[in-house]
This record gives C-alpha cells, sequence and structure tokens, in this order.
C-alpha cells in the first residue's frame, strides 16, 4: 500500500493536514488541486478585478484594453451575430477537437503564405488557451515513458513564466538553467539583460532525459527577447537530443506582437524541432479562452484527442471572431499598427517614471531590458527580506505586483557554473552537483532571485503612475526596515 511519505514523494505537495480532513484525492487531485503560484496570481487579478476596485492591478497579466483593438473586435463580433445562420450553428454545434477546418486553413494560409512556414491545417491545433496548450504539451512531451524514463521539460534561461510552474501532472517535470546576466550598455549599469548560459544548458542535457526545451518569447515576467542565434542554438540543440523546442509566443510576433524591435513582426522563427504556441489573449480578447499550437502533424493529432478527451471542443467564438483577421492578415496590420505603438509608448514611459521614482526616494533598482511583453522585471539588491515581503507590504498599500521568487521553478538539481564559467565537480564527482547533491549556486544569482518584482505597465497610465510611486516608495520602506533588521 502507497503511504504518505510515498504519495509526498510522487506530488511534493500534499499535507498530513489534507489527508487528516478526509479528502481522499489522487496524485493527479493533489498535484493540480493544492497551492500554486498561477493559482495565487489569477486569484489576485479576481479579487482586484471584482471584489477590489481600489486595488492598484500591476500583477496580472491582463493586457490593456486598446480602444482601436476593442473597437475592432467589436465589429467583428457585431459581423458575426448580424449573420444568423452561422451565429446559430457556431453555437448550437461542437467543433471539431482540432478546430474549426476554415479557421486552421485560414491560420496555415497566413504562416505560409506571408512567412514560408511549410505548413498546412494539419500542423494547427486550437486550444482552450495558450495556457491549456501548454499543459497539454508538456505532459505529452516530458514525464514518465513506458520504458521507465522520466523525461523533462528544460527551461533554458530561468526565471521563466510562472504559469508552467505546477503544470507537470507528475512531479519535477522541469529542469531549469539559471540565466547569464548581463550589462548590455556600459554607460547604464541600471539595465540588465538574461541570455543562454550554453555551458549550463549543455550539461543540464548531459544529465536528464530531456522531451522539450521551452521557452516563453518575450519572456514572462523579463520581457526578455531570446536573440534568433539562441533560438537556432537551442532548436540544434533539441534535434541533437532527440527533443523539441517550445517557444511560447504569446506576446510576441507576428501577432500580438508587444516587442520592441519591429524585425520580429517580419519573420516567424521555425526550425527542425520547433513548436510555436500563440495567443489570442494579449491581442485584447483573454476572456475568449483562445489559443493556438503550431506543431508536426502527429503531435496536432495528439493534441487533438486530448481536446476530445478534456473538453470534447474548444469555444468557437473565438475562432469565429478572429476568422476574417487571419484571412485578410489584418491581425498582422493591426498588430504591427497598433498593439506594437501601443505598448511602445507604454513601456517607453513606464521605464522613464520608474526611474524617476527610484531616483526621488534613493533606492538601488535594477530593470532588465524591456524588450517585449508589459512587465517591467525590477531588481531591488539591497532588498534583503525578500520579494515576497516586499508584494504583501505593497498589497497593504494597495498596491497589487508579482513577487519574483516564484519564477524561479525547477533549479535545484540543474547543473550550474558557479557564475564565473568554471564547472563545479562536487565530491559526488558529478558534474554542478555539490556534496548534498545539490547543484552549487552563484551566489549573485541567489541573492538576485529573491530581490525580484514583476510590475505591469498595462493598466491605465493614472493607475501604473499611483502604483510606480508607491512601489518606490514601499521598497525604500522595506529596504530601510531591512537595514535596521540588520545592525
Ligand atoms: C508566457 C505566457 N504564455 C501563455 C499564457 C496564457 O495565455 P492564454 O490566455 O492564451 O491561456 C500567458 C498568460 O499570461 C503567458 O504570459
Amino acid at each position: 500500500m502507497t503511504n504518505l511519505t510515498d504519495i509526498a514523494d510522487l506530488t511534493g505537495k500534499i499535507s498530513v493536514a489534507d489527508a487528516k480532513a478526509g479528502l481522499d484525492l489522487s496524485i493527479f487531485g493533489e498535484k493540480l488541486s493544492g497551492q500554486s503560484g498561477i493559482l495565487d496570481l489569477m486569484n489576485d487579478i479576481g479579487e482586484a478585478v471584482a471584489l477590489r476596485p481600489d486595488l492598484l492591478a500591476l500583477g496580472g497579466g491582463n493586457p490593456a484594453a486598446i480602444p482601436e483593438i476593442q473597437a475592432l473586435w467589436r465589429k467583428s463580433a457585431a459581423d458575426f451575430l448580424a449573420d444568423a445562420a452561422s451565429f446559430d450553428k457556431a453555437l448550437v454545434c461542437y467543433d471539431a477537437p482540432q478546430g474549426d477546418p476554415a479557421f486552421l486553413d485560414a491560420f496555415a494560409r497566413l504562416f505560409a503564405e506571408r512567412f514560408g512556414l511549410p505548413i498546412t491545417s494539419k500542423n494547427v491545433a486550437v486550444v482552450s488557451g495558450a495556457q491549456l496548450g501548454a499543459f497539454c504539451l508538456l505532459n505529452l512531451l516530458a514525464g514518465r515513458t513506458r520504458d521507465g524514463r522520466r523525461r523533462k521539460i528544460l527551461i533554458p534561461a530561468s526565471p521563466e513564466y510562472v504559469g508552467y510552474a505546477d503544470m507537470g501532472v507528475e512531479p519535477d517535470l522541469f529542469v531549469a538553467c539559471p540565466a547569464k546576466i548581463t550589462f548590455p550598455n556600459p554607460d547604464n549599469p541600471q539595465i540588465f539583460k538574461y541570455v543562454v548560459d550554453f555551458d549550463a544548458v549543455e550539461r543540464a542535457v548531459a544529465e536528464n532525459d530531456v522531451a522539450a526545451i521551452l521557452v516563453s518569447r518575450p519572456t514572462n515576467p523579463s520581457g526578455n527577447v531570446l536573440r534568433r542565434n539562441e533560438l537556432e542554438r537551442l532548436d540544434a540543440l533539441a534535434e541533437r537530443i532527440g527533443a523539441w523546442l517550445i517557444v511560447d509566443s504569446a506576446y510576441g510576433g507576428p501577432f500580438p506582437g508587444i516587442v520592441e524591435d519591429e524585425r520580429e513582426l517580419d519573420s516567424v522563427f521555425w526550425g527542425r524541432r520547433t513548436i510555436l504556441t500563440f495567443s489570442l489573449s494579449k491581442i485584447g480578447l483573454p476572456g475568449l479562452r483562445t489559443g493556438f499550437v503550431v506543431a508536426p502533424e502527429e503531435i496536432v493529432e495528439r493534441l487533438a484527442a486530448i481536446t476530445a478527451i478534456v473538453g470534447l471542443a474548444n469555444g468557437s467564438l473565438g475562432q469565429r471572431i478572429a476568422k476574417p483577421f487571419f484571412e485578410t492578415g489584418e491581425i498582422l496590420r493591426a498588430s504591427r499598427e497598433i498593439v506594437r505603438p501601443f505598448y511602445q509608448r507604454r513601456r517607453a514611459a513606464a521605464v522613464e517614471l520608474l526611474g524617476d521614482e527610484l531616483r526621488r526616494v534613493g533606492v538601488d533598482g535594477r530593470l532588465h531590458a524591456s524588450e517585449g511583453a508589459f512587465f517591467l522585471w525590477l531588481w531591488a539588491p539591497e532588498l534583503k527580506s525578500g520579494s515576497k515581503t516586499l508584494y504583501r507590504n505593497l498589497k497593504e498599500r494597495g498596491v497589487l505586483a508579482i513577487p519574483g521568487d516564484e519564477f524561479f521553478y525547477g533549479l535545484d538539481g540543474a547543473a550550474t557554473d558557479g557564475g564565473d564559467g568554471g564547472v563545479k565537480v562536487g565530491a559526488t564527482g558529478k558534474v554542478g552537483q555539490s556534496d548534498g547533491g545539490k547543484a552549487e549556486r552563484d551566489p549573485i544569482f541567489e541573492a538576485h532571485r529573491r530581490q525580484m518584482l514583476r510590475i505591469s505597465f498595462s493598466a491605465a497610465e493614472n493607475v501604473v503612475e499611483r502604483g510606480f510611486r508607491i512601489i518606490a516608495e514601499t521598497l525604500a520602506e522595506t529596504v530601510a526596515a531591512d537595514a535596521r533588521n540588520a545592525r
């Protein structure tokens, strides 16, 4: 009989309190219904939207309501509503689990004709949000296999999107490599940028059976946009080890286009082992829960099979409302001419404002180069009590932001180079492992991961302005309290 310790080992989560409460849950149930970073985050968003409109919500991933974009969606929805036959059909019929064939065709044609991707509708799956798409993909590829292997998802440049962290139906799905922190601008040491540490990645693939390499690009939380050569190297590595490279483009090109570099909208990265995921959420439609996976046919067929089991089909409204935009290419125009410039303006204003506020209160704050998505990723090196303390202090003052710790998952057990580029060999003789079997850590990165705050700039400008002021002041007070406590 399985005892509690075995189950705790499998789920990493079960508490004796749960067991005593009589909730005799499955391992799957324990794993997926316990506390998670993404649950806290989504509850915070829900609370801010529904119950506490007074909170300054700079935490969650809601996109801005860009008036021109919302008008386009309203017009498309009105046209759809006016077409009684299509509207009734969409509401009264389930789609096929892979998606509406006409939509899949429009999507594939656009990507093939405009960007030269060698795909047809058989390479596209609609999913009920990119989040669910990632859940299905990660668990499809990684985990225990029939022949007893434990295949992993490799995060090549941690920190990475908190929404993946608890997706594994099985425990320890992730192995992550700390990103290398660089300072790209010699004139501005306050701006840093993560790059992939390929030495660490090579060690991780040598020590783990990696099923897929996973990146969000632009990266949530940092706003990093991995360079094309980094993607090419990761794709080549995936091919070499018989894995996949999953590129989550929820914020990127060619839509919604929340990227600084306009060239990101001109071409779509597609390597020999690449799987792409997309979403309609950040272009103003998170409520419609519509995402897409572009992948080899056999993977798309498997995803459709999962959809049939877990949800029968996807919601049809997102596909119907967006279809004309894919048929005409309007989705690309709207991304380039409306969405990208909107967030560019917001980004520039946010970077300047936060810099000014931090200088005003006299706190050392560094920002990740803001290359995409709509977050500032703040590094406060003087913050000793950790980002969760800062998060709590901010919430007390009516500001929601996201503590950075949760984005650094999967690191235990990953090989690191100790920050000096040299491989550490512990007494166990295993590369990257110290005596206790834990990877040795770069102390700067270890401190760094507890000093981070993710701040959204997608909210209304007056909310951002008030919120940034409170963030700077609260950070200054928290840092001062830390200094007093250290004495
Ligand atoms: C990187 C990333 N991927 C995926 C998602 C989920 O997108 P969707 O709303 O399509 O499920 C998000 C949402 O914030 C995200 O930030």
